[in-house]
C-alpha cells in the first residue's frame, strides 16, 4: 500500500480537486471551489434518494465514507445526519477537507492507510459509502477487504452505497500515462515535473467483477439489493469503462 498512498498524497498536493473529478478545464487548480462542491451536493442527494427509494435509512445517526478526498460527498451528507466520518489514505486529503469543512463541526476526517477499517466498530453506521475511491485500489485482496469491511461496519437495516467498474476494455487497461509516470519516478524525476510538465499522473484503474463484489459484501454480513447502472442509474461510463453501483443493507 506504500507506494499507492504516496501517489494519492503526491496527488493531494499537486492538484487535489482535479484528483477527485478529472473535468476537462479543471486541471492544475483550474476548479471553481463552488462547483466543485456543487456535484457533491447532487451525488449526496442520488445516494440518499436511492436509499429511501428501498425503504433504507429510517435513521440517520452517522455517516461514513471510504475515499472521501477533500469531503465532496460527506460534508453534503452531514445536516443529514448526527455524525459524518469521511476516512482517506492521503494525509494532504485529509488536511484539506479540514480546512474545507472547517463549518461542518459534525464531522470527523481519519487518514486510514490500513487494507482494512479496524479503527471502527462493527454496525457502527447508518450510511456507508464510497465513490471513485475501489477502482483505484491496485490490489484486489484489499478492495475485497474493504467491500467485506464496509459491511460489517453498517448498522442493522444501514444502506451502503459503493461504485465500483465490473470491467474495463483493453485498450484503457494500459494506463501508459501511469506506467511512464512510474518508470520516470523510479530515475527520481520529482513529482511536479511529471505532473505539470509532462502531464503524467499515477492514478491506476482497477475493476472487479460484479459476483466478487457481491460476494465480499456478503462475506462482511450484508447483502447487495440492487446494483444501478453508472453512478445511481445515470448510465455513465466514465473512460468507458463498465461502473456500477451496489446498494446493500443488513
Ligand atoms: C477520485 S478521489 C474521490 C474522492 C471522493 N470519494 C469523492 O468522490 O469526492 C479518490 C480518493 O480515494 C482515496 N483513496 C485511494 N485509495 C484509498 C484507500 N486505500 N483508502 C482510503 N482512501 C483511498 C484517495 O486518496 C482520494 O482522495
Amino acid at each position: 500500500m506504500d507506494g499507492h498512498r504516496r501517489d494519492w498524497e503526491a496527488l493531494g498536493d499537486l492538484d487535489p480537486l482535479y484528483a477527485i473529478l478529472s473535468a476537462p478545464d479543471a486541471k492544475h487548480g483550474e476548479w471553481d471551489v463552488e462547483s466543485f462542491l456543487a456535484t457533491g451536493q447532487a451525488d449526496a442527494a442520488r445516494i440518499v434518494g436511492a436509499c429511501e427509494a428501498l425503504g433504507l435509512l429510517a435513521h440517520r445517526g452517522s455517516s461514513f465514507e471510504l475515499g472521501c478526498g477533500v469531503g465532496r460527498i460527506t460534508r453534503a451528507l452531514s445536516p443529514s445526519f448526527g455524525r459524518s466520518v469521511g476516512v482517506d489514505i492521503s494525509a494532504p486529503m485529509i488536511e484539506r477537507a479540514r480546512e474545507m469543512n472547517a463549518d461542518r463541526p459534525n464531522c470527523a476526517w481519519v487518514v486510514n492507510d490500513a487494507p482494512d477499517l479496524s479503527a471502527f466498530g462493527d454496525g457502527e453506521f447508518d450510511l456507508v459509502v464510497s465513490f471513485i475511491v475501489l477502482q483505484h485500489v491496485p490490489d484486489r485482496a484489499v478492495i475485497s477487504s474493504y467491500l467485506r469491511e464496509m459491511a460489517r461496519i453498517l448498522a442493522p437495516g444501514g444502506a451502503m452505497v459503493v461504485q465500483m467498474p465490473a470491467s474495463m476494455p483493453l485498450r484503457q487497461r494500459i494506463q501508459w500515462r501511469r506506467r511512464a509516470y512510474h518508470s520516470l519516478r523510479a530515475v527520481r524525476v520529482p513529482e511536479r515535473t511529471l505532473y505539470e510538465r509532462l502531464g503524467l499522473d499515477p492514478i491506476r484503474m482497477n475493476w472487479m467483477a460484479r459476483r466478487d463484489v457481491e460476494a465480499a459484501i456478503r462475506l462482511g454480513g450484508a447483502d447487495v439489493i440492487a446494483v444501478q447502472d453508472g453512478w445511481l442509474g445515470d448510465g455513465s461510463r466514465v473512460g468507458r469503462e463498465e461502473n456500477l453501483t451496489y446498494i446493500a443493507t443488513r
